[in-house]
């Protein structure tokens, strides 16, 4: 798998399998085969030679198409220095502010200023201040460069890779954590930060998608479907794979082509619906990453699954037509006992492939989640007047000011 990223290692493995070959050969002295296995080396050389500067032109006119993209390409390729501890870059997807801002601030008080950064994607022009949020890590942290994002379409990848592009400026930002406006910590951050910076791999959700019927065979040849994969959206990744996101211009024209969601029935569309319910079904932001990642032959440098919970409502699962849909917590569903449960999950099952994901980081076996969604406010506060996600301040909540 590694070797294939690799042009050069792969004709070194060429040049060993003819070594071997040849000191296989019982030693022969005749002139004319001397002469022939030069022959055969220079030529078989010449072509590898051949390849590999082919591979290396087509890499870089590959990199030069696109201006903005080059100076990406180049500056990533070598790791930029930083002084001070390595960074958990958590980026917040939401739709306007974040109701779930006091919970999160609690969070951040507990952690050392310059362990993690924030970036929030929101609605274009919505400001975070102290008008429309209850915590001051969350002061001025939105993007200017904010698009409009249409829940499930590839806009909201869009708004992914502006959050990843812009924490990659911070050179101390080493891990990338996508979390949305329902998010919840299910612990301490420091508990969070042991677990993610001990692992040099992404978590990524990612199985083999056979049955959804969302690949669309109109995007082979540029991705084939053994490649195809699904998983969810919320994923937490090292910096490299986060650059592969960011400088990726050869998979995303694809998926902005051919991977669109299908509109529910609009009755004042009138026989425009036939056409529109013709037109192929795929979720683009749950298979994006994921079949990205598999493109670029990563998948050995991930943990095969995702940190965020989320529990799915089983009674519309007979309906194949209905997408299933996340529960919500809410205040009564929040306690400790429903909390724990969750806490206490440590392997995942993926149907598709007969596999059972033991949760691990840097090869220990741990607990399978960090953060869970949906949860509504109330929820949230239960699980902070509780102390379910770890020991938080709680009189400074209290002190912050009240909803305006
Ligand atoms: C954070 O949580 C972990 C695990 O729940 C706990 O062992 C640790 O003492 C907590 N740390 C702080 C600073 O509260
Ligand atoms: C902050 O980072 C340093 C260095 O990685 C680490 O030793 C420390 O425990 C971190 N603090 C918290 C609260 O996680
Ligand atoms: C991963 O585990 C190994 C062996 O236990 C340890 O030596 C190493 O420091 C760990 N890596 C990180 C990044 O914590
Ligand atoms: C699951 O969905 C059904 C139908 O939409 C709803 O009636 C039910 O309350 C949901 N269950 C949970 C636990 O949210």
């Amino acid at each position: 798998m590694l070797l294939s990223s690799h042009p050069p290692n792969s004709i070194l493995k060429v040049l060993l399998r003819f070594r071997k070959r040849m000191t296989k050969k019982k030693p022969s002295l005749s002139v004319r085969n001397v002469i022939w296995f030069g022959s055969k080396l220079v030529i078989t050389l010449s072509a590898i030679l051949c390849i590999y500067s082919l591979l290396r032109i087509h890499s870089q006119s590959k990199l030069q198409l696109s201006g903005s993209s080059y100076l990406r390409g180049s500056r990533s390729l070598e790791d930029e220095p930083f002084v001070g501890p390595p960074k958990i870059a958590f980026l917040f997807l939401a739709r306007r502010n974040l109701p779930l801002d006091f919970l999160w601030g609690s969070f951040f008080e507990n952690a050392d200023a310059g362990n993690f950064s924030i970036y929030v994607h929101s609605q274009p022009g919505f400001v975070f201040d102290e008008s429309t949020t209850r915590s001051a890590f969350f002061y001025g942290r939105q993007l200017s460069s904010s698009v409009q994002v249409l829940w499930g379409e590839s806009s909201m990848i869009e708004a992914e890779r502006l959050l990843l592009e812009e924490a990659l400026q911070d050179a101390a930002n080493q891990r990338f954590v996508l979390v949305s406006d329902s998010c919840v910590p299910l612990y301490n951050f420091s508990y969070i930060y042991n677990y993610l910076m001990s692992s040099q791999k992404s978590f990524v959700d990612s199985f083999l998608d056979v049955k959804g019927g969302r690949y669309n065979p109109k995007m082979s040849p540029v991705i084939p479907k053994e490649k195809w994969r699904k998983g969810s959206q919320w994923i937490t990744l090292v910096r490299k794979h986060a650059k592969v996101v960011v400088d990726d211009d050869v998979i995303l024209p694809v998926f902005k082509k051919y991977c669109k969601r299908r509109p529910p029935i609009d009755l004042s569309k009138g026989m425009q619906n036939l056409k529109l319910q013709k037109q192929h079904n795929c979720i683009p932001d749950e298979h994006y990453v994921q079949t990205l990642l598999a493109m670029s032959n990563l998948e050995g440098e991930l943990e095969r699954r995702t940190v965020t919970y989320t529990l799915w409502n089983q009674s519309t699962t007979k309906m194949e037509n209905k997408a299933w849909h996340p529960v919500t917590y809410g205040y009564a569903n929040a306690g400790p006992q429903q909390i724990n449960k969750i806490k206490d999950i440590n392997h995942v099952y993926y149907e598709s492939e007969y596999r059972t994901e033991w949760c691990k980081t840097n090869s220990t076996f741990v607990t399978c989640f960090l953060f869970a969604r949906k949860f509504t406010r109330g929820a949230a506060m239960r699980l902070l007047s509780e102390g379910l996600v770890g020991n938080f301040d709680s009189p400074t909540l209290l002190d912050t000011p009240s909803d305006r």
